[in-house]
């Protein structure tokens, strides 16, 4: 056999990849042949959001989605459903409803003809993504407002009874801060409590080099995996630039294009960093490997640093460098540093 990460790891976890339109629709073959030999787990990363998927009250786009399962199949590899309910890149009918009725019902079509679906083909969904604040509270979306609390376990019944065979995930950023921890922790056995069914806890790994300590993030596995489900590294990738500076009047999100030191590795990354960005990588999943029986998967957050959204969050167009294989589809240090702990 090859070796790839997807071998390596076989008897750990899955390894997963986020896809992009253009891998779903398999246009480069170097990266797309890259993909079937490394990833055992596609996610894709926007085309199954509520505003890709289902852009309007009686609009669903399956061509897309249809696509990865095909993809999928041909390559051996599972989906991840990323996502149900979510607050971002929200379809804009949601936004116009109201009452409670009105949303249950939306809520149930949305969940029941995409999970249903892709019921008996699909390995786990994300129900719900980030629905907890930084300093443990819900965040004020529509679903909260509409349905107060009880949205959640609303979702949760709706994709099992959608799908009873999925691993059904609660997905959110930020999990290793510690108010943030103890509402996500309240929230889940809430939902537990309700009677739902919820399989898994999602980690977003939107990490950086030097932050979150791997203490943190080890105390987080253990206290997610004690609520007794599966707990996913999701969404993993090292943003190894400086966080953007501000200036006054500067719109954030456009700070690289009038400041180039937010984007000061444009003409390639010293090696100094890209040891230390092998060395970030090896740490982890050295972690993971530890509680490897608490994880299910770990998904990196695209394929190679050229695809990374990291490149324009949180300033555009900068020259990031947060994942295992360059923009030649190379694979990097961390990569064979990843390779190299097995
Ligand atoms: C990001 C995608 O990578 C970008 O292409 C898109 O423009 C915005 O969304 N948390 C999530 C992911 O759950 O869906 C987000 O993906 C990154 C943050």
């Amino acid at each position: 056999e090859i070796p790839s990460l997807k071998a390596s790891y076989e008897n750990d976890f899955l390894i997963g990849s986020a896809l992009n339109g253009r891998q779903i629709n398999e246009e480069d073959s170097v990266q797309n042949a890259l993909i079937a030999r490394e990833f055992n787990s596609y996610t894709a990363e926007n085309i199954m959001k509520s505003m890709h998927i289902h852009p309007a009250k009686d609009t669903f786009n399956f061509e897309m989605p249809d696509k990865l399962f095909a993809l999928a199949e041909k390559n051996g590899a599972k989906v991840h459903g990323h996502t149900l309910i979510w607050h971002s890149q929200l379809s804009s009918f949601f936004y116009g409803i109201k009452d409670s009725t009105e949303m249950v019902s939306a809520m149930t079509d949305h969940i029941n003809t995409i999970a249903g679906r892709y019921a008996g083909k699909l390995d786990s969904w994300d129900v719900v993504n980030e629905a907890v604040e930084g300093d443990g509270s819900l965040r004020k979306s529509v679903f909260l407002n509409v349905l107060g609390e009880d949205y959640l376990p609303l979702s949760f019944k709706l994709a099992a009874a959608a799908d009873p065979q999925a691993d059904l995930y609660y997905n959110d950023y930020s999990m290793t801060g510690e108010a943030k921890r103890k509402g996500v922790i309240e929230m889940v056995k809430k939902i537990q409590e309700s009677g739902a069914k919820i399989d898994g806890i999602g980690m977003q790994g939107h990490w950086h080099l030097d932050s979150p300590s791997l203490e943190e993030i080890e105390t987080s596995i253990l206290e997610y995996a004690a609520l007794g489900v599966k707990v996913a590294i999701t969404e993993l990738d090292i943003d190894v630039l400086p966080n953007p500076r501000n200036v006054e009047g500067a719109d954030i999100s456009q700070r690289a294009e009038i400041d180039a030191q937010n984007n000061p590795y444009v003409n390639g990354l010293p090696d100094s960093i890209n040891v230390a960005l092998a060395k970030r990588y090896e740490d982890l999943f050295k972690l993971f490997l530890k509680h490897s029986d608490k994880i299910s998967r770990v998904t990196l957050w695209g394929v190679n640093d050229g695809d990374s959204w990291k490149n324009n969050f949180p300033a555009r167009g900068r020259t990031n460098y947060c994942l295992l294989f360059d923009r030649n589809n190379q694979p990097k240090k961390a990569y064979e540093s990843v390779m190299a702990l097995k």
